[in-house]
């Protein structure tokens, strides 16, 4: 028995190109190829043929399924094909037209002088550590030596942000100092970059937010001529010439003696500086007994000192920037002076 399967294939492949969506196609692909399509009643009925008859058959028949197989296929993509245009803005679509410009964006003015300052102190031998904003009272006030009614803390009134006090934002990096202690033994260097908070009226020098670098080092021996080499090393590398520096004292709970730390800026009255030429930078110390103590470190066998800076202040005196809020304000016409 010879069949002629044309018309059928031929009326196939026109319903198939006709269908104007999946819907309307997957109907017409279930006329001829579903479970009681044209197709599959073919096929059955070739057991009932005889053994000569059935070669020829089961050919004709499987080239008639291919070919309306390969016309669904090529059918699908190109509606799919269709709906991709259509989502691009339909026959208006030109695929000759330049692209739209990727823009490039840019490190942050802070994070880029972040980096730099990590760098220095790793060649210093210096770890980098990192650790939590939102921060348990006991690190950033208590274990610091700064006990709940101790006046220093109506300097840094920050966010409490539990109805017990436990938990605030940190107000320094010098959490870190404790934190570094617990998980390591003696010699330890490290420097802990991060944001800071603080609860006070902002101007053009203070923000809410704002960014500091805690340096700690504990070491037998360890003595204020330890700091300054280590401070004038820094700052040689960031300003790339020898930078004078002065030590003052200051008072900061968690260090004794403790100092605040100027440095020498030709013009720095220009730029704000209440000094004369010296530009306050950074206040240190060495490390109080109590502190060592409370990180678990015996101060008849270690001495360390520690300090902490403003990183803002630096990227202010570096780029000569007038307004510390320019920092946080998100106004790209400023970040992008530093792409
Ligand atoms: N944590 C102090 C502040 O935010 C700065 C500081 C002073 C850090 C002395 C130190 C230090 O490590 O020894 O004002």
């Amino acid at each position: 028995m010879t069949i002629d399967l044309a018309p059928l294939q031929a009326q196939a492949l026109a319903e198939l190109g006709a269908a104007a969506d999946d819907e309307a196609l997957e109907a017409v692909a279930r006329i001829y190829l579903g479970r009681k399509g044209a197709i599959t009643e073919l096929m059955g009925r070739i057991p009932s043929l005889t053994p000569e008859e059935r070669p020829g058959f089961g050919q004709t028949v499987n080239a008639t399924k291919r070919a309306i197989e390969t016309a669904l296929e090529a059918r699908r993509e190109a509606l799919a094909d269709a709906a991709i245009a259509v989502a691009r803005g339909g026959a208006g679509f030109d695929p000759s037209l330049p692209g739209a410009p990727l823009r490039r964006g840019s490190l942050h003015p802070i994070t880029q002088v972040r980096r730099e300052v990590e760098e220095i102190f790793r060649s210093m031998g210096f770890e980098v550590v990192d650790g939590p904003e939102l921060e348990l009272s006991y690190y950033n006030f208590e274990a610091l030596n700064i006990p709940a009614d101790h006046p220093a803390r109506d300097h840094q009134d920050t966010f409490y942000c539990d109805d017990e006090g436990r938990l605030v934002l940190r107000t320094h990096t010098s959490n870190m100092q404790i934190r570094a202690m617990e998980k390591r033994q003696p010699p330890i260097r490290i420097i802990a970059p991060g944001r800071v908070f603080r609860n006070e009226a902002q101007d053009a020098k203070h923000e809410h937010t704002f960014h500091q670098v805690e340096g700690l080092v504990i070491d037998r021996g360890i003595h204020v001529g330890h700091l300054t080499g280590t401070l004038k090393g820094m700052l040689r590398a960031i300003f790339q010439t020898e930078i004078e520096i002065r030590l003052r004292p200051g008072f900061f709970p968690f260090v004794e003696p403790g100092f605040e730390v100027d440095i020498r800026l030709p013009g720095a009255a220009a730029l704000g500086g209440v000094l004369g030429d010296w530009m306050e930078f950074c206040g240190c110390g060495l490390v109080h007994p109590a502190v060592l103590r409370a990180g678990g470190i015996d101060p008849q066998a270690y001495s360390g000192f520690a300090f902490g800076m403003g990183l803002d202040r630096l990227v202010l005196l570096r780029y000569s920037i007038d307004d510390i809020r320019h920092f946080m304000g998100g106004d790209l016409r400023f970040l992008r002076q530093f792409g």
